[in-house]
């Protein structure tokens, strides 16, 4: 019998494959403070961080950014592995303590430094893509208040004209800002992150003088530079209810949802903070601290919001029979809520798998966030969507194979392979999402968990520094190279 070959081309599927917009562009993630290491050298003085590491308890092991991934003296490496991968484009943060040691004076060193980092990146084809503010202020700023004082905004716009005196002509997007809540809450009010201060009232000034600098900051760059592409970087999630047939429930997820989300995407976007979180939270310190024209500023239009997600949140108005798994804590700080009205918001479990951040893995969570920011805040303002951080930790083996160390870590290639899946939901369904960045390009000091937790799709050995792409890494390229995911 013989097979006509069409007809067996038609039972055997082809590959099937999901191309990613022509537009779209792949990247990777990093922080000053989180890589660079070399923190007293060049002229680079104390930032939050430094400090906060010292503080017994604040960071596990009493790690700190000392010598990092020594990305300072490592750069031109760290780039030709990007270049490698096939990286099209690099999210890093530029350091106001090496550009600013104090606060003031501007330190020549500090800027060469990403003068060269720039150019390595330009000749190696890879578009820089600038942060200014990724959580490592000054500790002299700090002293006088930090973001609690209104004078801090001044600071970061001044900073922020310093650095695009000196990389304006070669650096076209700048994030002013990265995740907002972070630096205010978690920092402020929680206690969690530099400078670890446990105050309600401060968290809610520190995000309002943060929203202030990013707007002038934008104004300030804008009326420079029209052709800059300008934005923010924002923690977003998806807020669910366990039941949503339950007012308490309902209530819990739209308070979840509106002191993460929209007590930054309404103003930004709308120039009003978001009336019923409002009436909830503010105290007489943040009524006052809120000046005329100071909406009308944060609410300077944007080209690109940058949305970093990791996890949702599942929460209901009653506390669950069994507490879940998850929790953020990794040191024992007091543990207060980071936000300023937390009675009455219990997380519950679903069963979703977690990473040992005990982050859920929820993908679809991504497709939601993704139309309801689009739809809601992007679309109408005209302002460009991308993910600027999205990844896992886990829990990596190395082993040597062939005299090279491999990272088989298949959890972590599922991870990204699904959120990329989630983004082309996202795109099917009418998002215009312009591209991806995981977090992180390497294993990093990642906060108050210091060095325990590894998101990088690069390994680094931090006894000898040397970086081994791990299979997560492998495959990203493979997707980068195709433009597509095979089904
Ligand atoms: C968000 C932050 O921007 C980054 O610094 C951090 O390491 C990752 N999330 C993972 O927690």
């Amino acid at each position: 019998m013989t097979i006509d070959i069409r007809e067996a081309a038609s039972v055997v599927p082809a590959k099937q494959t999901r191309p990613f917009p022509s537009n779209f562009l792949f990247g990777a993630a990093t922080a000053a403070y989180q890589i660079e290491g070399a923190a007293a050298e060049g002229g680079r003085r104390d930032s939050i961080w430094d400090a906060f590491s010292r503080v017994p308890g604040a960071v596990i092991n009493a790690d700190n950014g000392d010598v990092a991934c020594d990305h300072y003296h490592r750069y031109r490496d760290d780039v030709a592995l990007m270049k490698r991968m096939g990286l099209e484009t690099y999210r890093f943060s530029t350091s106001w303590s090496r550009i600013r040691p104090d606060g003031g004076v501007v330190n020549a060193e500090g800027v060469d430094f990403y003068q060269r980092l720039v150019d390595e990146l330009l000749d190696a084809g890879i578009m820089p893509w600038l942060t200014l503010y990724h959580w490592d202020l000054p500790q002299a700023l700090q002293d006088r208040g930090g973001w609690t004082n209104r004078d801090t905004s001044d600071r970061f716009t001044e900073y922020a004209l310093d650095v695009h005196d000196a990389l304006g002509d070669r650096v076209n997007v700048w994030t002013t800002l990265n995740e907002p809540w972070c630096s205010s809450f978690l920092s402020y009010t929680a206690g969690l992150h530099a400078p670890g201060h446990y105050s309600r009232g401060e968290g809610m000034l520190a995000a309002h003088h943060l929203l202030l600098g990013h707007g002038q900051t934008v104004r300030e760059l804008r009326a420079r530079d029209e052709s800059l592409n300008l934005g923010i970087t924002l923690n977003l999630t998806v807020a669910d209810p366990v039941d949503a047939g339950v007012p308490a429930d309902l209530d819990a997820a739209r308070r979840i949802d509106g002191q993460f989300n929209r007590w930054f995407l309404d103003p930004i976007f709308q120039a009003a903070y978001p009336q019923d979180i409002f009436d909830e939270i503010a105290d007489d310190a943040l009524r006052a601290a809120i000046r005329p024209g100071d909406l009308e500023t944060i609410a300077t239009p944007i080209d690109t919001l940058g949305v970093n997600y990791y996890h949702g949140e599942y929460v209901g108005g009653t506390p669950p029979a069994v507490p879940p798994i998850g929790g953020e804590a990794p040191t024992d700080r007091r543990g207060e809520s980071p936000f300023p009205s937390s009675e009455g918001i219990f997380w519950h479990e679903r069963g979703l798998p977690r990473t040992p951040m005990q982050w859920e893995v929820q993908p679809e969570g991504l497709s939601r966030l993704l139309k309801r920011v689009w739809t809601e805040y992007a679309q109408p303002a005209g302002t460009s969507l991308f993910v600027t951080e999205n990844g896992a930790a886990y829990d990596d083996e190395p082993v040597v194979e062939g005299g090279v160390v491999r990272v088989h870590d298949e959890d972590r290639v599922d991870f990204v392979r699904a959120h990329l899946g989630a983004i082309l939901d996202a795109v099917d369904a009418g998002v215009d999402v312009r591209g991806y960045f995981y977090w992180s390009l390497l294993d990093n000091f990642e906060w108050a968990w210091g060095y325990e937790k590894r998101f990088g799709i690069v390994r680094v050995d931090y006894d000898t520094q040397e970086r081994s792409i791990k299979d997560s890494g492998l495959e990203y390229s493979r997707i980068i190279a195709a433009r597509a995911l095979d089904a």
